[in-house]
């Protein structure tokens, strides 16, 4: 019997889970679809686990109805996907991929067929190669691309589609893809990931106007990756470190959406390195916001450190807690987190967009997949998430991080997060565990905690 209280969520809150396009779909070279800057990333030698990609990945493109129907049976309310972009632009401008947005006619059918709300992401990192051979991020010319690629796709699905989101990562896809190159496209230049950071801010506020043309009623949101900062020790070196961290991690993206300026921390920090900007940037940047998407995983510890890159602060990794294959688990971080978004910037809504947990996974010899861990970990961060929401936080819904097994960027197939047990020889779907607790959640609308 278990023991614990029943944290009970709000009438209509919004349980479902999260992908993105080139991590599931496969098909990469099917039906028209152009390279992406992870096909080309992918293909150079070292770049992921073993030389992973995602040509085939979770075959989603193929297996989207039987996926679609496996969210039904847990009762998700909503599905969180992105969209491929050099699937309905190969060349990321000019000439539409009309087969490319079929795929996405019928999945978005299947889920409404279903009463599964489709929460379209527009970007997930997969930028079109053509346009990064044209400079890519970094080039402004970007930002107005991406806006017509919005609108291609609103023009198609904004009639069965109203909750949006732009962007996921921002931060990931500039620092991780332009200044530390393990991500795609693989650069290592400062100037180009500030120009990359502010173009794709920039970009999710062209993207907005774009979208509430096309569709009246648009929910409109971004997904950022959101850490709370610790300092290592209670020195005064690292509370400064600490505070120079949450500047470049967290607040160089909540500020421009939510305030519509840079931190001047951030301006002082690493102002030589910031883009051309003009005048009207900042206020189309601040485009009212639908909801705020939260992607937590885990807290981020930091010591000064004088020779670290840029901001002198490294990370660290504190011992006393339980660690999974890539984090700290520390749910009272995602609490911390929410408390100080509400404090600081006073959204009306946020979404957790994105939470979850990669454990080595595996196949019982009765076919069950047992993952006790992320039953724990998912079980206590929403228990801290009932606990912000308790203190008032407008939390409206919570998208774990992944629906199935997937392709986990560097890491390859190395790292599973899903609820949802992937065979990736056979594609055989297997409901772990974790995927049975998380349906009796949605159905009881609560989490014994
Ligand atoms: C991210 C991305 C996802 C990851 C997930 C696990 O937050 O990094 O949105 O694509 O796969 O978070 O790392």
């Amino acid at each position: 019997m278990q023991q614990g209280k029943n944290l009970r969520f709000p009438d209509g809150f919004v349980w479902g889970t999260a992908s993105s396009a080139y991590q599931i779909e496969g098909a990469w070279n099917e039906d028209g679809r152009g390279l992406s800057i992870w096909d080309t990333f992918c293909r150079q030698p070292g770049k992921t686990w073993r030389g992973d990609c995602g040509d085939v990945a979770a075959d989603h493109y193929h297996r989207y109805a039987e996926d679609a129907q496996l969210m039904a049976d847990l009762g998700l309310r909503a599905y969180r996907f992105s969209v491929s972009w050099p699937r309905v632009l190969p060349e990321g401008t000019g000439q539409v991929n009309s087969r490319g947005l079929d795929f996405y006619d019928r999945l978005v059918d299947a889920l409404l067929a279903k009463g599964i709300e489709p929460y379209l992401n527009l970007y997930h990192w997969d930028l079109p190669q053509a346009l990064e051979d044209r400079g890519g991020w970094p080039n402004r010319d970007t930002v107005q691309y991406f806006a017509d690629y919005a609108q291609v796709v609103a023009r198609r699905l904004g009639d069965r589609v109203s909750h949006w989101l732009t962007h996921n990562e921002p931060f990931v896809a500039a620092v991780v893809g332009y200044l530390f190159g393990e991500h795609a496209p693989g650069v290592q230049d400062p100037m180009a990931a500030l120009a990359a950071g502010h173009h794709l801010l920039l970009s999710h506020g062209y993207a907005c106007e774009v979208l509430h043309q096309e569709i009246q009623d648009a929910v409109i949101g971004v997904a950022l990756n959101l850490s709370p900062v610790y300092p290592a020790s209670d020195s005064e070196e690292d509370h400064i470190a600490a505070a120079r961290y949450d500047t470049v991690l967290n607040r160089m993206f909540l500020e421009p959406l939510l305030l519509g300026r840079y931190p001047a921390e951030a301006m002082e920090l690493l102002g030589a390195f910031f883009p051309e900007m003009r005048p009207d940037d900042m206020r189309r940047i601040a485009a009212p916001l639908g909801f705020v998407g939260v992607n937590y995983y885990s807290r981020t510890v930091v010591r000064n450190d004088p020779e670290a890159l840029l901001i002198g602060a490294t990370q660290v990794h504190p011992e006393g807690n339980d660690y999974s294959g890539m984090w700290e688990i520390y749910p009272e971080g995602i609490y911390d987190l929410l408390v100080r978004i509400q404090r600081d910037y006073h959204p009306d809504n946020l979404m957790i967009t994105e939470n979850g947990i990669c454990v080595p996974d595996g196949l019982d010899l009765d076919g069950r997949v047992r993952d006790p861990r992320r039953i724990k970990y998912l079980q206590d961060h929403l228990a801290q998430v009932h606990r912000a929401m308790q203190g008032g936080v407008p939390v409206k819904g919570y998208f774990v991080w992944s629906l199935t097994d997937n392709f986990e960027w560097a890491y390859g197939f190395n790292k599973r997060f899903g609820i949802v047990y992937v065979d990736f020889q056979t594609q055989k779907r297997t409901l772990k565990d974790s995927g049975r607790w998380f349906a009796q959640v949605i159905a009881e609308n609560a989490v014994l905690a």
